[in-house]
């Protein structure tokens, strides 16, 4: 138990150095990053961390080293690739880190050798395989940008709706831009719209690849990396899509990462974000509390138990959910020391669950979708903030009534 004694002094001392900077920090500027809360019972979870690139990594660092207590008492030791693998993440922190984060050596025979040791990874999928084979690389070329997205504002964009898509959904896109994703400044408050996308593969892939790069000219929201836009690249989406909004949107106050197949109230989100006390930290959404890895093989979100062992930690359904812009910074960091995981909501609960913050639970977040009868339903809708999910035909008819100001319900 000697390791963990050191462990608990180390996490003590890290502790004293986090409050020292967060007094001066808080001393120092008020204004821009939100006081963030400390739920109770999580004194030792991450306090403050200023989001500038002056904070410095050893900081910024040692908050992690504190924080991922939280994740790791979370994870079960046991005998499975991503538990295996997130205990290594472990280790090195605690060795000096930082420097050979595992994510460097992308596709290395390192990764053929773990896979390998995998019991039955031949009966993987060959997606499972790809992730596991290609499941470090994180530096992906973005090929079509929007360098000016959140620039030319008088306010910092307020809300950034980050929308995950695909080459071929034109359509859904279409119909987001003419509806909830118009981009615009109500009352003052900056909107603002992205549709996230990888490549896509096939025959049809270079045509339709043309074709988006046509869509970005004539409506400048995509963003497009360099990979293949499959189910278990998603979390690598999000990854990226947080890369760029450091570059390119940094003061935005909040993100909403959502389906292009949703339908969302925007009116509504906005009424509410404006009524929130921006100096805490907001992660919200449909709650998924005491999850577990699935494991019926047929279904998308299958987990084989020789990959992932133990619960999932509460998450915001990934079909669309809300957190403080300040955060992505955080989040960006942190995920550089968490593993991939394939399932992309979950592992954005793992990172706030390292950052030790909690969705919080929001009952106009409705990812599951609502009964059939009120699916159609104009007034149901009009008190909603988000549906999962809806044709882009339903999306245009519903948001048509729910603006209409002759609605009475
Ligand atoms: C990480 O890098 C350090 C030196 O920078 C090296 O000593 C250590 O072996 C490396 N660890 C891994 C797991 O590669
Ligand atoms: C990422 O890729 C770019 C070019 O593709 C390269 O210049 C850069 O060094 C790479 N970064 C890392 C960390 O591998
Ligand atoms: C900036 O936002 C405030 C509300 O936060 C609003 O009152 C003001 O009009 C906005 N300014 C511009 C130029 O839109
Ligand atoms: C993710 O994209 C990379 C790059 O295109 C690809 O090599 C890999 O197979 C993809 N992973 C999955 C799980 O599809």
């Amino acid at each position: 138990m000697r390791a963990s004694r050191c462990l608990s002094v180390a996490t003590a001392l890290l502790t004293l150095v986090a409050l020292k900077a967060y007094i001066e920090w808080t001393a120092e500027q008020e204004e821009h990053f939100p006081t963030p809360h400390v739920a109770s019972g999580q004194s030792s979870s991450v306090t403050a961390v200023q989001p500038s690139d002056d904070a410095s990594p050893a900081f910024v660092f040692q908050h992690f080293n504190v924080s991922l207590q939280q994740l790791r008492h979370s994870i079960p030791r046991a005998k499975a690739y991503w538990n295996e693998k997130q205990y290594k993440n472990f280790w090195a922190l605690e060795e000096g880190w930082v420097a050979n984060a595992s994510w460097d050596k992308c596709a290395s025979s390192d990764a053929a050798e773990q896979a390998g040791k995998i019991k039955d990874f031949g009966s993987y999928s060959e997606l499972y395989k790809n992730f596991i084979l290609y499941g470090d690389c994180r530096n992906f070329s973005l090929l079509i940008d929007q360098p000016g997205k959140c620039a030319n504002t008088k306010n910092d964009t307020f809300l950034l709706l980050a929308i995950k898509s695909l080459p071929g959904n034109f359509a859904a896109r279409q119909a987001v831009r003419d509806t909830w994703g118009k981009e615009g400044e109500p009352s003052g408050l900056p909107v603002r719209t992205v549709f996230l996308l990888g490549t896509a593969q096939g025959r049809y892939g270079p045509r339709l690849q043309r074709l988006v790069r046509f869509e970005s000219r004539s409506f400048g929201d995509i963003l497009m990396w360099d990979f293949e836009d499959t189910f278990f690249n998603l979390t690598l989406k999000d990854f990226l899509f947080l890369s760029w909004t450091l570059d390119r949107c940094r003061g935005v106050r909040f993100i909403l990462k959502g389906d292009d197949d949703v339908f969302i109230n925007t009116p509504k989100v906005l009424d509410y974000l404006g009524s929130l006390d921006t100096s805490k930290p907001l992660y919200t959404g449909q709650v998924v509390a005491n999850a577990s890895p699935f494991r019926v093989q047929r279904s998308k979100y299958y987990v084989p138990e020789s990959f992932y062992v133990g619960p999932y930690p509460a998450y915001a359904g990934g079909g669309g959910y809300i957190f403080s812009g300040p955060l992505a910074r955080l989040l960006h960091l942190i995920s550089q020391h968490v593993a991939f995981y394939p399932i992309d909501d979950v592992y954005t609960g793992l990172c706030f669950q390292a950052l030790g913050i909690r969705p919080e639970a929001h009952t106009g977040f409705l990812t599951f979708d609502i009964a059939e009868k009120d699916r159609e339903d104009p007034c149901v809708h009009s008190q909603l903030l988000l549906v999962h999910r809806r044709s882009p035909q339903q999306t245009l008819h519903l948001w048509k009534q729910i603006t209409n100001p002759n609605l009475k319900c």
